[in-house]
């Protein structure tokens, strides 16, 4: 057995800091009110902290052990629950959605509730900014059992894990990932759904919640979004009431 405490600190060994988290970062440490939607382990704000970040920082996440595990620095606001649950009216400046978390919203009506619960929370003004895999570069392609990752983990487990698509629909894949023994013996099994949304398709979920797009980008150092790119990387702004879009 693998416990979902297990799993979250596991979740940081397999995605160390990265690109994409220097992105990130730089965004929240412009901004004196942060609001990280499906923070996870925390691992964002934990650095934004660490760097001198001295305003507001909130990460909300409905995983409770993953939670736990951010809530071990405690000069940051954690807060459980699910992005469509948030009730928050004009508290932040910025939202960032990391890790792909974006992708979780799954359901179009889930999608939009989300998006319009970040878009109260923001105020007038506010960025918006998050990472979404690019399905022209069709990433679940890659995510196949030969292509496992071995790690050893923090209780010195030599643990592969592995990924396996289970259906691609609608733009909705469903894939596992079992953590298993070297031998091959499974511990844990998590199976999940992730929607990939193109850029046409961003846009209009954005402009519905009151979002304008100010920037459209292909990667993390700003380039152009093409076919190739593996991520969209989207920079929105909360639109006035009134304002068109
Ligand atoms: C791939 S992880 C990304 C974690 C973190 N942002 C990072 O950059 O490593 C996706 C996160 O989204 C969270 N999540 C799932 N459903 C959510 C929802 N409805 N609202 C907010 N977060 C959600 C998961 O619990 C998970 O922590």
């Amino acid at each position: 057995m693998y416990s979902d405490a297990d799993a979250a600190a596991l979740y940081d060994l397999l995605n160390p800091w990265g690109p994409c988290d220097d992105f990130y970062l730089s965004f929240v440490m412009d901004s004196p009110s942060v609001l990280d939607v499906g923070c996870g382990t925390g691992m964002l704000l934990h650095r934004a902290r660490a760097a001198g970040h001295r305003g507001r920082l909130c990460g909300l996440d409905p995983d409770a052990a993953a939670l736990g595990r951010a809530a071990r620095r405690p000069d940051v606001e954690w807060v459980h629950g699910r992005a469509q649950d948030l009730r928050r009216e004009r508290e932040f400046e910025l939202a960032v959605v990391a890790g792909n978390a974006f992708q979780v919203f799954v359901a179009d009506d889930e999608l939009r509730a989300a998006l319009a619960a970040v878009r109260a929370a923001l105020r007038d003004g506010g960025r918006l900014v998050f990472g979404t895999r690019n399905p022209a570069a069709r990433a679940w392609e890659g995510w196949r059992p030969e292509r496992a990752a071995e790690v050893v983990d923090a209780a010195g487990r030599a643990l592969r894990v592995v990924h396996r698509v289970e259906s691609v629909a609608d733009g909705v894949v469903t894939f596992t990932e079992t953590v298993q023994t070297r031998g091959g013996e499974p511990l844990r099994i998590d199976r999940a759904s992730l929607r990939f949304l193109d850029a046409d398709g961003l846009r209009g979920f954005l402009r519905q919640a009151g979002f304008t797009v100010e920037a459209c980008w292909g990667d993390w150092a700003r380039g152009p979004l093409t076919d190739a790119s593996e991520n969209i990387v989207v920079l929105a702004r909360a639109a006035a009431a009134g304002e068109s879009l």
